[in-house]
């Protein structure tokens, strides 16, 4: 194995940091151990019983899989007993969970275990969210201010993609960077240093099957981005995985711009704030990206709730304006 390893990269970008004192690199070295633990078993799940559903539904009225259960059980341990975090925000939970005491340390991490859970029969890509945030409050309880925090607030997002290979991407402010998983040697190698979203949007992903239920300026945006199609050029193609995470990941190397808007069917949106958009919005702005929810910057949003859901556009600034812009002449229509 020749190159970077994450964990050398991690404590590297920390000298910047004065003040540091190895807690984060501690803490995101230990995500990079639970994602290769859920990583060997992602690849292990057809020939160790993994696939298919617990019989139960989670706390979002969604049906759990087994792979779910094992990716929650396993952040809940590694990343739970690091000795860095007090308190946990699960896509999976019903309530944070708080760590005690003595084995508290000063971040909160909002996760989503398993993003893209009804693709994980069918082979095809998912992978695990997170958000990282320092504690707020003085003293030693968690408190609403310490866990409804707008992205912007955030030190440090990634995600571990168990695609093709099992990827770990990740950002603390100051640059994206990705990791390819040895599996040889179980090392992360840097293998994707300083990702810049490239400047043409060349992909649009969306899920056309919602089209019914999607507001006017949805039709409009997509109307605009195919009408860059002639007989000479395709400049953009359509591309939708169903995994918000893998969809995101290729977007951010092709450039692109990736919609789950507010509808009829979710009037709220219906992706999660805290664990699937503000980190990716994190990671999309340090790449030189934007997102928004068609209003606002999806970093400026304030959670009320745990499970706070939200409409999503998110890739090319040129392009995430636009939908904003599209936005903003249906309602001046209306
Ligand atoms: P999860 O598997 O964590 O519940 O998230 C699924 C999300 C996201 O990954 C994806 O983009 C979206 O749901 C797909 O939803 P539709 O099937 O409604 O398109
Ligand atoms: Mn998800
Ligand atoms: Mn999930």
């Amino acid at each position: 194995m020749q190159g970077v390893t994450l964990t050398q990269h991690i404590r590297q970008s920390q000298l910047t940091h004065p003040e540091a004192r190895g807690e984060l690199s501690s803490l995101l070295t230990q995500i990079g151990v639970a994602g290769k633990v859920i990583s060997s078993k992602v690849n292990m799940a057809g020939l160790v019983k993994m696939l298919g559903s617990t019989g139960r539904v989670n706390v979002q009225g969604e049906v759990v899989q087994k792979l779910d259960e094992y990716a929650e059980e396993t952040i809940q341990n590694i990343v739970g007993g690091s000795g860095q975090v007090c308190a946990l925000l699960s896509e999976e939970l019903k309530h944070v969970i708080e760590i005690p005491e003595d084995r508290a340390g000063g971040y909160i991490v909002a996760y989503d275990p398993l993003d893209g859970s009804s693709n994980i029969d069918a082979n095809v890509s998912i992978g695990t969210i997170f958000s990282i945030f320092p504690k707020k409050s003085s003293g030693v309880e968690v408190t609403r201010r310490d866990t409804m925090r707008p992205g912007r607030e955030q030190i440090a997002a990634g995600y571990i993609l168990y695609g093709s290979s099992t990827v770990f991407v990740y950002t603390v402010g100051d640059g994206v960077h990705g990791f390819t998983l040895d599996p040889s040697v179980g090392e992360y190698v840097l293998s994707h240093e300083d990702i810049r979203l490239p400047s043409k949007c060349k992909t649009l992903s969306i899920n056309q099957g919602n089209a019914p239920y999607w507001p006017r300026w949805v039709h409009d945006f997509v109307e605009r981005m195919l009408a860059r199609n002639d007989e000479d050029k395709r400049r953009v193609s359509g591309r939708h995985i169903g995994s918000l995470v893998a969809d995101f990941h290729r977007n951010l190397l092709y450039g692109g711009i990736f919609l789950y808007p507010a509808d009829q069917r979710a009037p709220r949106g219906k992706l999660r704030l805290l664990y699937e958009a503000s980190p990716l919005a994190f990671i999309i702005e340090n790449a030189g990206g934007a997102a928004s929810d068609g209003h606002q910057r999806i970093l400026d949003m304030e959670p009320t709730e745990l499970h706070h859901r939200t409409g999503l556009l998110i890739g090319n600034e040129a392009e995430v304006q636009l939908a904003e812009q599209c936005v903003r002449d249906a309602e001046a229509a209306a």
